[in-house]
């Protein structure tokens, strides 16, 4: 029999519209409440922003097995990636247990979306590892149930993720390719470190905001309003929009029981560089995601400026980044 194995290779992603907050009778397939629109991004030096996944299915395995950046994954780890793979392999079929490896070229679990770009390669690899031809549309839905945003880091460029009110509906799509829209980033990273509480914790308590229904309501607009300045190429109300959204956001963090307070001081001073630079006439924006590093947006003529300004900022650790490519399958295997 052919050998069951397979890689894959996906891109870490950014929310400019975010997903907080799961449908409170769809959680256990991570639903959210609203659309929600991002950027694929792959890292323009030597961090890619990038997961390398290698799954196997096969006999030889007594039972399924992992592990990430080199360490062996525990029951727990595994179960989540079993809310992947299961449904795979009862598609397929196959009753072999697997072995997976997961590297990121990133830091892990630090607000950077890395489990995003491991659950999008993982749905990949196992799909082709089982010899199924799945579209990305339906692979995003299959990597949905390990994370949420995993969704949106199928596909390349600027991606919308239709909430849906089923696992069958909900997926994300294209709006449009890595080269069709002049859109750049550079990741201001504060802190590596693997932040204390993890996005899923937190959606479970985002309910608790006083604030939460309004910031639904006001994403529902923003992820329209998102599409139509992706298709008429107009940055400024992209990053305006990307930035509101993003405060929103933290501010149902902030206001939810317990609360979460992921901004640390070099969040704030980041997000003071930006603003600065931005009355000086360099149009940049900021988004922060579940940790306190902040993307910083901008054109790909201010890319170098902003960089220089965050360096200058005292950030020593900075990301310039591009939209990313599709995920695709990988020829190398890491085992
Ligand atoms: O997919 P999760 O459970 O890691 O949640 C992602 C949440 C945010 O990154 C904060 C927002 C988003 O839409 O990606």
């Amino acid at each position: 029999m052919n050998s069951l194995k397979s890689s894959a290779i996906a891109y870490s992603n950014i929310a400019l519209v975010k997903y907080w907050g799961r449908h409170p009778r769809l959680a256990h397939l991570n639903i959210p409440l609203n659309d929600s629109v991002s950027m694929t991004k792959e890292g323009m030096g030597k961090i890619k922003l990038q997961s390398h996944t290698t799954i196997e299915f096969s006999s030889r395995y007594k039972s399924d097995s992992g592990s990430l950046n080199g360490k062996k994954m525990g029951e727990k780890e595994l179960a989540r990636m079993r809310l992947v793979v299961d449904p795979l392999r009862e598609a397929a079929g196959v009753p072999d247990a697997f072995r997976l490896a997961s590297q990121n070229d990133f830091p892990t679990a630090a607000g950077l979306a890395s489990s995003a770009a491991g659950f999008a390669a993982l749905a990949r690899a196992a799909a082709d590892a089982l010899q199924l031809d799945y579209s990305l549309g339906l692979l995003s839905s299959m990597a949905r149930l390990g994370s949420g945003s995993a969704a949106r880091s199928l596909h390349g460029g600027l991606v919308w993720w239709h909430a849906g009110h089923s696992h069958e509906s909900s997926y994300a799509e294209q709006l449009c390719g890595p080269n069709d829209f002049p859109l750049r980033a550079v990741v201001a990273v504060v802190n590596p470190d693997a932040k204390k509480v993890s996005s899923l914790d937190g959606h479970s308590a985002a309910a608790s905001s006083p604030f939460q229904k309004m910031q639904v309501k006001e994403s529902l607009r923003h992820a329209k309003r998102m599409r139509v300045a992706i298709a008429e190429k107009d940055f400024p109300a992209v990053g305006q929009l990307a930035e509101q959204n993003a405060l929103n956001m933290h501010a149902v963090m902030m206001t939810a029981n317990p609360s979460l307070l992921y901004w640390e001081p070099g969040t704030l001073k980041v997000m003071h560089a930006v603003r600065s630079l931005r009355e000086k006439g360099a149009e940049t924006y900021f988004t922060i995601d579940a940790g306190p590093n902040v993307h910083c947006l901008c054109r790909p003529r201010d890319q170098l400026k902003l960089d220089r300004a965050l360096q200058v900022a005292g950030i020593r650790f900075r990301i310039p980044v591009r939209p990313a490519k599709d995920s695709y399958i990988a020829r190398t295997h890491l085992f």
